[in-house]
């Protein structure tokens, strides 16, 4: 299977958030905005593997600013590493002022997806390639992101989650 990078992988979901997405505070719910990060991290997940993907996890979610009605959303979506069938995506929100057109980071979020056949069953992905500071950056810790997922879902031991562990026994 041929690697791919990890900008190949990007996709860019744009849209306004209409009076049927919002709270009684007039701000965009966050199960909206979660359907629209699932959205775009599915299509990014399916162009590094070119399979059928589904979604194992939701890792991180960060609400950190409301998004009022009316707002231009932007979503974008990159996977951030590649494991033997899973997919660890990153999600970054932004909000597009409208007369200035400056992009203000609204949200982030951390998806893992993993590749399945047509019964449902995970096979193997390529590997990813990051290639900037960042994407490196997150490539980097998406290896103790699994673990923690994964001792947080019961699936390992927290003795096994060796890349976690060292983290908690780092000395400065
Ligand atoms: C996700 C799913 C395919 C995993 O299947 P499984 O038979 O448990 O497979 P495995 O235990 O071999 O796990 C497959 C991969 O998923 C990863 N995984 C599973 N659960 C995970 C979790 N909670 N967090 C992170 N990774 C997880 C495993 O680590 C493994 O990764 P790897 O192959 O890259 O090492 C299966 O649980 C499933 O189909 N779930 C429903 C998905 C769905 O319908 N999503 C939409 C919800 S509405």
């Amino acid at each position: 299977m041929e690697s791919k990078t990890a900008e190949a992988t990007k996709t860019t979901l744009t849209d306004l958030v209409l009076p049927s997405e919002t709270n009684p505070l007039n701000n965009m719910f966050g199960g909206e905005l979660l359907a629209r990060m699932d959205r775009a991290a599915s299509i990014a997940a399916r162009r590094h593997s070119r399979r059928i993907v589904v979604t194992a996890s939701v890792n991180h979610v960060a609400f950190n600013h409301a998004i009022p009605l009316g707002s231009v959303v932007i979503v974008e979506a990159k996977v951030s590493r590649a494991f033997k069938s899973s997919m660890e995506v990153y999600i970054d929100v932004w909000t597009e002022d409208r007369e200035s057109g400056l992009k203000t980071k609204a949200n982030i979020a951390i998806y893992t997806f993993v590749a399945v056949n047509e019964s449902g069953r995970p096979i193997p992905v390529p590997e990813l390639i990051p290639e900037t500071k960042l994407e490196k950056e997150r490539y980097e810790a998406a290896l103790r992101r699994k673990q923690l997922s994964l001792v947080l879902a019961g699936r390992m031991k927290p003795n096994e989650a060796t890349e976690l562990k060292a983290l908690f026994l780092k000395e400065d």
